[in-house]
């Protein structure tokens, strides 16, 4: 059995989707949500999920001592990012070298890096005039949306849509293969 947190900064829908995905399995339990913002949607969402939850401040999260700790002490084996805006510091990506994973609402490397999340993603997708965007699921590295893309899947821009109908299709994508793309990362863990 291997043992997921995730780490989350707002509402989590990602996350309880994650979790549902997951119930039952004999293969992956997610066992932690992490939150660096006591009032983030996130906790309310562990709680109803009957999951642990953990809230560390930024300062603490940068430092990485703490959160180590924390992941070691539940014998976390995997990490999974969702909607998670904090830069992982290189202690952390040490201790889960190749087991940290990412989603980012956008098809890097376009519209990725420091303050491209949420909504600026997909602001800047209908700025730009792009006909398409979608999510990237990539392992990360020391850089914002940079490190090895495993998946990426596509859905089309209309020219009349706005950034909020962007940001739904891209959810639905999410939703689709988020859990599965982490089922299949996770399984060639032992491998
Ligand atoms: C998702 O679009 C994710 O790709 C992005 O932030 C959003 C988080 O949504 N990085 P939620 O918190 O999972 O609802």
């Amino acid at each position: 059995m291997k043992r997921v947190a995730i780490f989350a900064s707002g509402s989590g829908s990602n996350a309880e989707n994650i979790a549902n995905y997951f119930k039952g399995s004999d293969a992956v339990e997610i066992s932690l949500i992490l939150a660096n913002n006591p009032e983030a949607y996130v906790l309310e969402r562990a709680k109803k999920l009957g999951i642990e939850s953990v809230v560390v401040t930024g300062k603490e999260f940068r430092a990485a001592d703490k959160v180590l700790e924390i992941l070691k002490e539940r014998n976390i084996d995997f990490i999974v990012l969702a909607g998670f805006l904090l830069l992982v510091p290189a202690k952390l990506i040490e201790a889960y070298p190749g087991k940290i994973v990412n989603i980012h609402p956008a098809l890097l490397p376009k519209h990725g890096g420091k303050g491209m999340y949420g909504d600026h993603v997909h602001e800047a997708v209908v700025a730009a005039g792009d006909t398409e965007s979608g999510i990237t699921i990539h392992l990360i590295d020391e850089r914002y949306d940079c490190g090895t893309t495993f998946f990426q899947a596509t859905c089309p821009v209309l020219p009349t849509d706005t950034p909020h109908d962007v940001a739904e299709k891209v959810h639905a994508l999410e939703y689709e293969h988020f859990p599965r793309v982490i089922e299949e990362i996770i399984a060639t863990l032992d491998k």
